[in-house]
């Protein structure tokens, strides 16, 4: 079964002004831009999370007055480097969202992000694995092909790697499934989830449109239309903001389901949720042999996980793909374990 499509969750405990020892604490480090501050008010509406803890390295503090004025029980704190704000922000945290980093102009790939944002991630990453080491750890930033490497690397030189808590946040690529299958197919439910897998950027985002269920079903044409909207959806967004940055709005609304989708499964325990992630496939070694021949060696891949209590408790399989979404899969590893090398060797150099 896929993820809930609630957002927002029922209250789980009674109102308090104070927070409780076990107080469920979600950081989020780049909390000032332009996605981390509809990601944070979107998170603020939650009652799963006690303790919003927003880092940035300016205008947190404002951003923090301001949600805390909106009237759910969570207590909101904004951080800068200044104090120790770093190690306030992470310390005791149960799940950080990291989308600190510089975002797209015109004409550039992800890939072009990685001079910039490769160490802020790192340096992020080295934080949280010294102040929150067994944090859930949700990474938004550009490449994430690459970001989602890196933080695994300094992780495990830290001592405290555990792959089944590192996520690299690929959900806007489901929710663009999504929505570009019921711009063509009016009949289709834009809130049920597809299957994206691969990695996080063009030709290596893979929609498993072959699953989808339509009345009419969708013709090779389509498919192969649809499919290159979804590899290049973010391209469209940076084109139309033209200069002003990448997709904000609708990576706020999917990083906040996927982080309330593990809250959901972390905190309250309820079982079953599935959704796809950029992960090791170290998380389970089961599961991990997802797809035969070419992938087998690749480390990280967006698969379809399901969450338990410790974060991913499984890696589904790739399962039936049609001929033209093997091809996309043969192609696509190649170019993911080019990306991957590139963080595991930054944080090694
Ligand atoms: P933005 O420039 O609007 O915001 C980034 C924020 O990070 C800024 O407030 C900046 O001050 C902060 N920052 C920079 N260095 C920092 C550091 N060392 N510590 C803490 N904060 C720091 O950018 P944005 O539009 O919010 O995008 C952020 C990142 O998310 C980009 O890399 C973008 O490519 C990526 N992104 C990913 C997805 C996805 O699907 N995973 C979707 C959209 C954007
Ligand atoms: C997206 O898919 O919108 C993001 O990865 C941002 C981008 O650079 O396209």
């Amino acid at each position: 079964m896929f993820a809930s499509r609630q957002l927002i969750s029922l209250p789980r405990r009674a109102f308090s002004t104070s927070i409780a020892a076990n107080a469920t604490k979600v950081a989020v480090l780049g909390a000032a831009g332009g996605i981390g501050q509809p990601l944070s008010l979107i998170l603020k509406q939650s009652t799963l999370i006690d303790h919003l803890s927003l880092y940035d390295i300016v205008n947190t503090p404002g951003v923090a007055a301001d949600l805390s004025h909106i009237n759910t029980p969570s207590k909101v704190t904004g951080h800068v480097p200044e104090n120790d704000g770093l190690k306030e922000a992470l310390s005791d945290a149960n799940v950080v969202v990291i989308p600190a980093g510089v975002p797209r102009k015109p004409g550039m790939t992800r890939d072009d992000l990685f001079t910039t944002n490769a160490s802020i991630v790192r340096d992020l990453a080295a934080a949280a694995a010294q102040h929150c080491p067994d944090a859930h750890i949700l990474v938004v930033s550009n490449p994430v092909n690459s970001t989602v490497p890196i933080v695994s690397e300094v992780f495990k030189k830290a001592g405290v790697y555990n792959p089944r808590k590192i996520f690299g946040v690929s959900t806007l690529d489901v929710v663009r499934a999504s929505r570009f299958v019921y711009e063509i197919r009016k009949d289709f439910d834009p809130s049920t989830p597809i299957s994206v897998i691969g990695g996080h950027s063009g030709t290596t985002i893979i929609p498993i449109l072959s699953r989808v269920k339509t009345s009419q079903k969708l013709t090779q044409e389509e498919v192969e239309a649809v499919t290159h909207r979804i590899q290049f959806g973010g391209d469209e967004v940076v084109k139309a903001k033209a200069g002003a940055g990448s997709a904000t709005l609708s990576m706020a609304h999917a990083g906040a389901r996927f982080a309330l989708d593990l809250l959901n499964a972390t905190v309250t325990g309820k079982s079953g949720i599935v959704t796809p992630a950029f992960v090791s496939l170290e998380a389970d070694p089961e599961g991990g042999k997802i797809v035969k021949g070419e992938s087998d060696n690749c480390d990280f891949f967006a698969a379809n996980i399901e969450f338990g209590v410790e974060g991913v408790k499984k890696i589904n399989p790739v399962g039936e793909i049609s001929g033209f979404e093997r091809k996309l899969l043969d192609e696509a590893i190649p170019q993911l374990k080019t990306n991957i090398k590139r963080g595991v060797d930054f944080v090694n150099a």
